[in-house]
């Protein structure tokens, strides 16, 4: 079983041999690395930290930073508690940070590293599988502003991602799903196997993830390793259903009943799969074995017309825009996925109300 993935920027290990790798690095380069710091949530500082500690004994001179969960976390005030801390404690340029937990933590941890002393080093442990196949590979770090997701951040890659599927024993399948959401994504804009082999998985910690995870892995490093910071484009298709899915994520982050980030790109993905079949190609029944498979999976959010223009007025806040224009990543056929497509208002509406809202849909 191979256990290292090898992209431009950085390795991504898998289980013992990246505790191994990062024991060694600890040990070896004693003199390098001035301090040590961890970052958890408070759930991951329970559930994950032990093993991470029994799996790296020197870790435990680690100083911890620990926040709350949940994307409200992903924030500027928790960005300050981290560099208040690191300069509290003398932190110097040469100091590591060890980011433990999901995608706001790699987010936040990686933000926060990148920019204090213009830049310290930082590795992420993810512990989610959102995180594993998504969150945490690819550079991309950052906070949301307001109700407004990943409004600023950087590119910024870490020095080494450690993967160990062990950590989704504790995981509610609730966040499980949300993680297969990417995984079915990958599947869906560039490999069509991996899409038919993920409609047999079970959404269940008994599963064996690390497969999926590996192909998951491939495809993103692969597309990053084309186009690094978006600039020539073609890093662009692992944004397919997050025009829309981040519009409908931040719209419910201001309510009484929030998504998870993967069933908001869920729900993204459907709304995407039907403006693929009305102007990019996609097969007919390929669109309907998506939303077939995907509502079938994650809780469909009934929107209504009021809600439909304020997840509207979020898409303008998209980082794909050009000159005012919404631009969208569509699929083709199942595997294959173009991008900049420029679409209507309207016709964005009416993916809304042809899949989200039922009064059109009955
Ligand atoms: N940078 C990127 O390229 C990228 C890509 C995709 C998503 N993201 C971001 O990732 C975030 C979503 O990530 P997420 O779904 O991992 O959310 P998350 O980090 O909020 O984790 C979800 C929940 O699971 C808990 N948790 C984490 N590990 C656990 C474990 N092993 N056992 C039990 N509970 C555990 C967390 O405490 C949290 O309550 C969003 O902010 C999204 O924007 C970033």
């Amino acid at each position: 079983m191979k256990e290292l993935i090898k992209t431009v920027q950085y390795p991504i290990y898998f289980h013992e041999q990246g505790y191994a790798e990062l024991q060694k690095r600890l040990s070896e380069l004693q003199g390098i690395y001035s301090n040590l710091f961890i970052l958890a949530d408070t759930r991951t500082y329970t559930l994950c930290l032990p093993r991470l500690i029994e799996s790296i004994p020197v870790l435990q001179k680690a100083r911890m930073l620990c926040i709350k969960t949940g994307e409200k976390e992903k924030n500027i005030e928790n960005c300050l508690y981290i560099w208040r801390q690191l300069s509290q404690w003398r932190a110097d340029r040469n100091s590591l940070m060890i980011n433990l937990g999901g995608g706001v933590i790699t987010d936040i941890g990686g933000f926060a590293a990148s920019v204090f002393k213009r830049g310290i080093s930082f590795i992420n442990i993810p512990t989610t599988l959102l995180a594993m196949v998504d969150a945490s590979i690819g550079g991309k770090t950052g906070i949301d502003l307001d109700h407004l997701k990943n409004e600023i951040g950087l590119f910024r890659y870490p020095e080494m991602v450690i993967i160990d599927e062990h950590y989704l024993k504790s995981l509610p399948e609730r966040e499980l799903k949300s993680g297969m959401a990417e995984i079915f994504k990958h599947g869906l804009i560039a490999d069509k196997k991996l899409w038919q082999k993920m409609g047999k998985q079970p959404a269940s910690r008994a599963t064996s993830w690390n497969e999926s995870i590996r192909t998951s892995n491939m495809i993103k490093s692969h597309v990053v390793s084309k186009d690094p910071y978006e600039k020539n484009g073609l890093r662009k298709i692992l944004n397919f259903g997050h025009t829309i899915g981040h519009g409908i994520e931040s719209h419910f982050l201001s309510t009484q009943a929030p998504l998870l980030h993967g069933e908001a790109i869920a729900l993204g993905m459907v709304c995407e799969a039907w403006l693929s079949w009305k102007i990019n190609g996609l097969p007919k029944s390929q669109y309907e074995e998506i939303a077939q498979r995907l509502l079938g999976i994650y809780p469909l959010k009934e929107i209504d017309e009021s809600t439909s223009d304020k997840i509207v007025m979020h898409l303008h806040h998209d980082k794909k825009n050009f000159k005012g224009k919404i631009r969208f990543a569509l699929l083709s056929k199942i595997g294959a996925c173009t991008y900049d497509h420029e679409i209507s208002i309207d016709l964005i509406r009416e993916s809304f109300n042809t899949v989200l809202n039922k009064t059109h849909r009955d």
